[in-house]
């Protein structure tokens, strides 16, 4: 709420619902002039208003996006844009029969440092993206509200909650659709030990084959703060892109000096909510929302296929083949 509030023009919290006491005290401090209902029913019942943004759990959103849709509101649905794909397919169909903007926060491909590497790939920098890596290292899911992300009937799982946004960058630079999913994972730590709560996962290798010949590696560990988060794409022409969100190089194998260009970037720029916010406002003025909405709830869905299909594959121990034109993976 903050975050928005201090965009000039950003616009102006009419109401909030949360059931959660402590939450809706939260919100009153940051949007005093707002009206606080107990149930999101209610509220959209009982208000006028132009957008609505989906920021309750995930196991949520879909119900949520659905009756705001119907209520006629834009909507910004928070990542992961659903817990399940049932729900996924059910956002896109629904987005698809509405004449609403509807955006999903994965918000990483609004930060300015990937940004930037999309514009290079898509020059031709590296040719043809054929490998992606990913790192993260972070620390463990902090506490949430009545614990919600520990139940991976809600979150979706370690994966669809955190990694929907790297599984996103991977699809957005290779430009091809996943085709199959081998990962393996588990828990290396307790949770009083500085793990995940619950059975969730703190650490977890995902391979990506995609259908136009890409690759792609995720390696994640949540008991390793500081904070690291690395990118590298590799293209056929042997071109290097790297970034670790201060920082973006681009090397250039014909140089034995090594030489590369390098561009720096701020950390504070790679603040999320708030490009994705001006993202979200750009499309609404822009009024280039018609049909790209559809576009946008497919590349949410994207993302949570990719996330559940690694948490498939490290509990079978097999790949899983993912085709996203169907509604079912199978393992193989
Ligand atoms: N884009 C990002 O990088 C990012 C960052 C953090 C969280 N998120 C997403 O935002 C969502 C919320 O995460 P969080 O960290 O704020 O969790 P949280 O538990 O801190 O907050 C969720 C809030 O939703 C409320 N809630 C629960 N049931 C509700 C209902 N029926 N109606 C209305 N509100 C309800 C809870 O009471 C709580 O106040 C999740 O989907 C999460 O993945 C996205």
């Amino acid at each position: 709420m903050s975050s928005i509030q201090q965009i000039e023009g950003g616009g102006e919290f009419v109401a909030y619902a949360d059931p959660h006491g402590p939450s809706r005290n939260k919100a009153a401090a940051q949007a005093p002039q707002a009206s606080a209902f107990e149930d999101w029913r209610r509220m959209l019942s009982a208000v006028e208003a132009d957008v609505l943004l989906v920021t309750a759990p995930q196991y949520l959103h879909c119900e949520i996006t659905l009756a705001g849709l119907e209520a006629g509101l834009d909507i910004y649905c928070e990542k992961p844009m659903a817990a399940t794909l049932a729900d996924c397919d059910a956002i896109v169909s629904a987005v698809s029969d509405s004449n609403s903007l509807f955006y999903v926060g994965l918000q990483l491909r609004t930060v300015p440092v990937f940004r930037h590497a999309k514009q290079l790939v898509d020059s031709g920098a590296v040719g043809t993206p054929r490998m992606l890596f990913c790192r993260e290292l972070r620390a463990p899911f902090i506490p949430k509200v009545d614990n919600w992300i520990a139940d991976e009937s809600k979150s979706g799982g370690a994966l669809v909650e955190k990694n929907v946004h790297h599984f996103d960058l991977f699809n957005w630079y290779c430009g091809g659709r996943a085709s199959r999913v081998q990962a393996i994972g588990g828990k290396a730590l307790t949770p009083e030990q500085g793990s995940n709560p619950g059975d969730l996962i703190d650490h977890a290798f995902v391979l990506i084959d995609y259908d136009n010949g890409a690759r792609a590696c995720l390696e994640m560990c949540f008991f390793c703060p500081p904070f690291a988060h690395e990118l590298e794409i590799i293209g056929d022409n042997g071109r290097r892109l790297v970034t670790d969100l201060e920082q973006l190089k681009l090397w250039d194998p014909e140089h034995e000096t090594r030489r590369h260009d390098v561009w720096h970037y701020s950390l504070a720029q790679a603040h999320g909510d708030r490009t994705g916010w001006l993202d979200f406002l750009d499309c609404r003025t822009s009024g280039s929302h018609a049909g790209a909405s559809t576009g946008r709830a497919e590349t949410g869905r994207d993302s949570v296929r990719v996330a559940l299909a690694a948490q498939q594959s490290i509990k079978t121990g097999a790949a899983v083949s993912v085709d996203p034109h169907d509604e079912h993976e199978n393992a193989t």
